[in-house]
C-alpha cells in the first residue's frame, strides 16, 4: 500500500474551507492508502504565537480531525515525535539558503508581518520551515502528499531534497513524494465572496464546523450573494458560493432543482441560503455529535493519541537509524 502524509497547522478553529478543501479528503484518503497526519506544532512557532494557546490548538485541532473522521492510529502530533526536527537539521544541510529565498510562502508571510508592524519579527524558523516540512514528509517515506497548490512549491523542494541527500550520500534513500491535488471544492467568505474562506480575514468571514448552529444558519441565511458588479448574466461569486455548498455536501438534488430555477430565472436567494443552511447543519451534525462524545473523555482521547504518536514515531526513529549511518553521525546505542 502506498503512504500518505499530510499535515495541519493547529490554528484553532476548523471551518468549512478547511474541512471540503483538506480533511474530507483526508478521512477518505485512509480507506485506499496508509495514511499518517500530523498536527504540526513545530510549524506553527514559525510566526508570533502564545505558549498555551499553542498547546490548546494543538489539542482543538486533534478532537476535530478525530470529530471529522480521522483514525486515530493515522494521526499524531508532530512535536511528540521529535524526529522531524533531527531530520530537519540533516536536511538543511543539504538545501541551499538560494532556494529557500526563492520560496514564496515566505514572502506572503513576512509581508503579512509587516503590513501590521513595521519591525515584525522574522524569525529564522519561518525562514527554514520548508525543510522541516520536508523531513515531514520524508520521515515516513510518503509516495503522495494532499496538498493544496499553494504547497506545490514546498513539495517540489522536498522532492529537490530528497534527490540531493540521494546523490550525496549514495543511494536512492529517500522516496520522491508526489503532491496529490484532489479536485476539492474552494468554499468562499460568506462576507466577501470574493475572497477565499479564511480564519485570517476575520470572524464573518468563516463558518466555524463546531460553533453553534444556529450561528451556522445565521451566517449562511446573511450571506453577500450580489456584489453588484457582476457583470449581466453572469452568476455572482456569492451564489456560486452557495451552489458549491450545496454540492460540497453531497446534495446534488436540491443543486440540480436550485439551478434550473436560477437558469429560468425564477430562484428566490432566500430558498436557496434556506436549502444551504439547512443542508450544511444536518452535514455537520454528527460531526459536532461525535466532537462532543470525545470530549466527554477528554483523557482517554488524549491518551490514545499520545499512543499512536509513540507508535508512528518508532517508524521515524528506524527512518533516524538509517539516515545516522548513511550520513556519517555516530550511530545511538
Ligand atoms: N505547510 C503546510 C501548511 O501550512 C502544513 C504542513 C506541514 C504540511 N508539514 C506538512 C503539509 C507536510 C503536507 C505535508 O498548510
Amino acid at each position: 500500500m502506498k503512504n500518505v502524509l499530510s499535515g495541519i497547522q493547529p490554528t484553532g478553529d476548523m471551518h468549512l474551507g478547511n474541512y471540503f478543501g483538506a480533511v474530507q479528503n483526508w478521512v477518505r484518503l485512509q480507506e485506499q492508502y496508509h495514511c499518517t497526519y500530523g498536527v504540526v506544532d513545530y510549524h506553527s512557532m514559525t510566526m508570533p504565537y502564545k505558549a498555551d494557546t499553542l498547546r490548546e490548538n494543538t489539542w482543538k485541532m486533534v478532537f476535530y480531525l478525530l470529530a471529522c473522521g480521522i483514525k486515530s492510529e493515522n494521526l499524531f502530533i508532530q512535536s511528540l515525535v521529535p524526529e522531524h526536527v533531527e531530520l530537519s537539521w540533516v536536511l538543511g544541510c543539504v538545501t541551499s539558503y538560494g532556494e529557500l529565498s526563492r520560496m514564496t510562502q515566505f514572502k506572503d508571510k513576512t509581508d503579512q508581518l509587516f503590513e501590521t508592524d513595521n519591525d515584525a519579527f522574522v524569525s529564522s524558523g519561518l525562514f527554514v520551515y520548508p525543510v522541516l516540512q520536508a523531513a515531514d514528509i520524508l520521515i515516513y517515506h510518503a509516495d503522495y502528499v494532499p496538498v493544496g497548490k499553494d504547497q506545490q512549491q514546498h513539495l517540489e523542494l522536498s522532492r529537490d531534497v530528497a534527490h540531493r541527500f540521494n546523490r550525496q550520500f549514495g543511494k536512492e534513500y529517500f522516496r520522491h513524494p508526489e503532491p496529490l491535488f484532489t479536485e476539492t471544492p474552494k468554499i468562499l467568505s460568506p462576507a466577501d465572496p470574493t475572497k477565499k474562506m479564511s480564519k485570517s480575514l476575520g470572524e464573518k468571514h468563516y463558518i466555524n464546523l463546531f460553533g453553534e448552529e444556529d450561528r451556522i444558519r445565521k451566517q449562511i441565511k446573511s450571506a453577500v450573494t450580489d456584489t453588484g458588479d457582476t457583470p449581466a448574466g453572469q452568476m455572482s461569486p456569492g451564489v456560486q458560493n452557495l451552489f458549491e455548498l450545496l454540492r460540497a455536501c453531497g446534495n446534488l438534488t436540491a443543486h440540480d432543482a436550485l439551478m434550473a430555477d436560477y437558469r429560468a430565472g425564477a430562484l428566490k436567494y432566500s430558498d436557496l441560503k434556506e436549502e444551504v443552511a439547512h443542508t450544511v447543519v444536518a452535514l455537520v451534525h454528527p460531526l459536532r455529535e461525535r466532537y462532543a462524545e470525545l470530549n466527554a473523555d477528554k483523557r482517554a482521547v488524549k491518551a490514545q493519541i499520545q499512543e499512536s504518536s509513540a507508535e508512528i514515531r518508532k517508524r521515524a526513529q528506524q527512518t533516524m537509524r538509517e539516515v545516522r549511518e548513511l550520513t556519517g553521525l555516530v550511530g545511538m546505542k
